[in-house]
């Protein structure tokens, strides 16, 4: 086994580990398995260690419940894999054909001066610079409504980019819905249906059917928050999470975001301390760039009216996930009041398509996670809601065509909750 970072970075060599077969710096995984393993939360380590023995096997941090494990395994290793005797469930038989299934990057396409763009944009995957030009294009065509903005850079000092949306008070005299997607960056679809949400509430908003959103509430969408590992996803490895900050003596590339963030960092057993984990939390509590800047951003937007709503976009597990992650016996204050809005979000989803979620406590229905934005921001920056919403899928890997599908059961979803805030 080994774990992705690893088998990426060039000090690994001395490790010995075979990289995937890598063709002009991109991850070919033709041939591999996607395994789901069932454990219990007890069980991880010691299935991720059996696991170990596996040169080739990569293990990945699935955003997912506690009960699963996932794994990909190379053809080569099926055999051995099986003979360890795991509870495996093989969910995609080749992952490399899974990936040419989620369709090349399609090229966006301007629209006419001051329209929104197609909404053929939902119905393939983008690169992150036509993200960019996505977001300058709606912003273009909502001028009096909307603007662009930066949270602040990244390791590889990218921009941090989103929109901020408003109604008839003006800019910033309402309460903020506040959404992330992509801190982890293969989770995809978690793209899509940000700005899935944002063209709706565009969209709708000259003949009157989203005006009571946005005049009751300030939208800040950030559609890629993690854009060094999204550019990574797309151009070298499909399956990256984390960030792709270099530490100096640590060979291991990359910190996971989302077990970053200064809230309760140091307990033990919600996040990893070994460089080379998908989960990685950092050397020190918000010691990425990219927590600094979203943190500080996150604590000024809250500052005017205070933020409401958030939710930090994911994939692939359909749950709508509330705090805390970082113990499972914590509640917070308002929980009842929480899951009370997420059934009804919940029953809302499942009314287009029959897509079932599952909504409750981060640590309590998936696994317990520390240094999680939905903490940070509910004990910190004091939102109202503050929860994690993993997308439909049974992988990180899902075909386009279920692009705007996702985009419609979530924005039913949220059309739902949306009056109930105000
Ligand atoms: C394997 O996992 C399934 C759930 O997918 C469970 O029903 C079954 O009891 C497990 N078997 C063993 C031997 O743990
Ligand atoms: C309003 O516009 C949106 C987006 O174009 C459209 O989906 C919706 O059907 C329209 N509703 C009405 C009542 O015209
Ligand atoms: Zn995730």
């Amino acid at each position: 086994m080994k774990y992705l970072n690893i088998a990426l970075s060039a000090a690994s060599l001395a490790s010995a580990v075979v990289l995937p077969e890598a063709d002009a710096g991109k991850v070919n995984y033709d041939g591999y398995k996607l395994v789901h393993v069932e454990t219990s939360d007890d069980g991880r380590s010691s299935i991720f260690s059996t696991a170990s023995t596996l040169a080739d096997t990569i293990t990945l941090q699935g955003c997912d419940h506690g009960e699963h494990v996932d794994f990909a395994v190379p053809a080569h290793e099926f055999d051995a894999f099986n003979a360890l005797g795991l509870n495996a469930t093989v969910v995609e038989e080749d992952l490399g054909a899974a990936i040419a299934a989620e369709g090349p990057l399609v090229p966006f396409e301007a629209p006419e001066a001051a329209a929104l763009p197609s909404a053929t944009w939902f119905n393939a995957y983008h690169s992150y610079a036509d993200h960019l030009s996505f977001l300058k294009s709606v912003q273009a065509a909502f001028p009096s409504n909307s603007e662009i903005f930066t949270v602040g850079q990244t390791y590889e000092k990218r921009d941090i980019t989103g929109i901020h949306l408003w109604g008839s008070g003006g800019k910033d005299s309402k309460p903020v819905v506040y959404y992330h997607a992509t801190v982890h960056a293969r989770e995809w679809i978690a793209t899509m249906v940000a700005e899935y949400l944002l063209y709706q509430l565009v969209s709708g908003y000259s003949n009157g059917t989203t005006s009571t959103f946005l005049d009751n509430f300030d939208f800040y969408i950030i559609p890629v928050v993690n854009p060094d590992g999204f550019v990574y996803s797309q151009q070298s490895t499909r399956l990256w999470r984390k960030n792709r900050q270099v530490r100096s003596g640590i060979s291991a590339v990359g910190t996971d975001i989302n077990r970053n963030w200064p809230n309760h960092w140091d307990t033990p057993g919600g996040a990893s301390t070994t460089p080379s984990a998908e989960d990685y939390k950092g050397e020190a509590a918000c010691d990425t760039p990219e927590c600094k800047v979203l943190t500080t951003f996150s604590n000024k937007i809250a500052a005017k009216n205070g933020i409401r709503w958030y939710i930090d976009f994911h994939s692939y597990a359909k749950d709508i996930l509330l705090p805390y992650g970082y113990s499972c016996s914590a509640r917070v204050a308002n929980l009842a009041a929480q899951q009370s809005l997420a059934n009804s979000m919940k029953t809302t989803i499942a009314q287009a398509y029959g897509t079932q979620f599952t909504a409750g406590p981060i640590c309590s229905t998936i696994y317990q996670a520390t240094g999680g934005s939905t903490d940070y921001l509910t004990d910190t920056t004091k939102v109202t809601y503050a929860w994690a919403i993993e997308l439909r899928g049974t992988s990180f890997v899902l075909p386009a065509d279920q692009i705007v599908p996702s985009g419609i059961e979530i924005w039913n979803g949220v059309k739902a909750i949306l009056p109930k805030l105000v």
